[in-house]
């Protein structure tokens, strides 16, 4: 039986990409109530499945009338908000921090004698700690040293949450779960979703979305030095069940990988992508991204899959057929969100379908 049955669980950012993805999954799993709290600052409010048994609080985490209005008797909380996402957080790092590190100390200071929690799930970032390398990458375990260099706040931002959960695990007994996530890709990831956020990725959030929106648009991707930079993609839906593991099977204190093992170079990707909808286009190779300098990663299995019986099962061309799939019912929502930020962003072409 699933220990969710008759919980109830708290998912902050729970309108998001991963967090609407992970609620839907727990609401199969008989609850008793999930509550949401997210400010919509990178979601749209549709984004959060309709259901009864969901609550949803339009707020920062951060404020401390949305905490202290938090229920007493918590099972599970997973965090998942964060300022969205890297470029966003080297255009105002004070905005990163006010949604992105605030945040995690102010709900785990809040939780730490909440004797009700069974987990505290956090959203941690493998990118924050995966070796800086264009010669072939190893994959990343879970004890790999930490560099005190970091690319932008939101990496500095995701590992600070780590430091904290470790804090208030140590010093309360708070069951923190670290959980690193690779990139995540999947339905429910809207461009565009949510308020401008100071860059175009705003709307361009993710390397994944970004070209099935583009190929389904006959538009030529853009491959940053050459597509030659390698990721794990991870289909969203494994990444839920990945979470769900987490919260039932982790060991609070620890921390675990949220990988495939694949390492998928992007160019690749872009082929998969145009494939698979008919882009006729060829990609654009275009110069490396100034801030960038994490070429190749890919997350280690082992540990998640011994202590969790994680697998991310879907291969990555299965979860783009999905995934563009969705897309393509969802292309006015998406239109839409895209459009919102024409004003800023000047480009003719943006929220365009053929
Ligand atoms: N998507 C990925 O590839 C990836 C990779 C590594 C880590 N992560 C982590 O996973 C989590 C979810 O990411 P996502 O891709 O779903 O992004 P997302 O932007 O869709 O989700 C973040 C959510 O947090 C909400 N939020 C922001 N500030 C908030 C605040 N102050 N209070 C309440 N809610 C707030 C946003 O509105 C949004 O709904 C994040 O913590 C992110 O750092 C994601």
């Amino acid at each position: 039986m699933s220990e969710f049955k008759n919980a109830k669980i708290l998912v902050v950012g729970g309108a998001g990409f991963v967090g609407s993805n992970l609620v839907n999954r727990l609401l199969g799993e008989d609850p008793a109530a999930v509550y949401v709290v997210d400010n919509l600052i990178s979601a749209e409010a549709d984004n959060v499945p309709k259901d009864d048994r969901v609550t949803f609080k339009l707020g920062s985490i951060a404020d401390d009338r949305v905490l202290a209005g938090l229920p007493g008797d918590l099972d599970y909380v997973f965090h998942l908000a964060c300022y969205h996402g890297n470029q966003s957080s080297i255009a105002d790092p004070v905005a990163d921090h006010d949604n992105n590190t605030i945040t995690t100390l102010k709900l785990f200071d809040r939780l730490k004698d909440e004797k009700s929690l069974r987990a505290v799930v956090y959203a941690a970032a493998g990118c924050a700690v995966a070796e800086k390398t264009f010669d072939g990458a190893r994959a990343t375990a879970e004890d790999a040293p930490i560099s005190l260099y970091h690319d932008s706040p939101y990496s500095i931002s995701k590992l600070i949450g780590e430091f904290y959960g470790n804090y208030y695990f140590l010093r309360y007994g708070l069951p923190i779960v670290k959980t690193r996530f690779q990139n995540i890709y999947g339905p429910r990831e809207i461009l565009g979703a949510g308020r401008w956020r100071g860059t175009p990725h705003t709307v361009w959030r993710n390397v994944t979305p970004t070209f099935i929106w583009k190929a389904l648009n006959h538009e030529p991707l853009p491959l940053e030095n050459g597509g030659i930079a390698t990721r794990d993609f991870v289909f969203v839906e494994d990444l839920a069940e990945g979470l769900s593991l987490a919260a039932q099977a982790g060991k609070p204190g620890e921390v675990y990988n949220l990988a495939s093992g694949v390492e998928t170079e992007i160019a690749e990707l872009a082929r998969t992508i145009n494939e698979i909808t008919g882009n006729p286009t060829p990609p654009d190779i275009k110069p490396a991204r100034d801030w960038d300098r994490s070429g190749m990663r890919y997350g280690s299995t082992e540990k998640s899959k011994r202590e969790l019986g994680f697998e991310a099962k879907t291969s990555v061309r299965d979860g783009l057929q999905t995934t563009i799939d969705w897309t393509r019912a969802n292309k006015d929502l998406i239109a839409r969100c895209i459009a919102r930020h024409d004003r800023f962003i000047n480009d003719p072409q943006l929220g365009s379908w053929r």
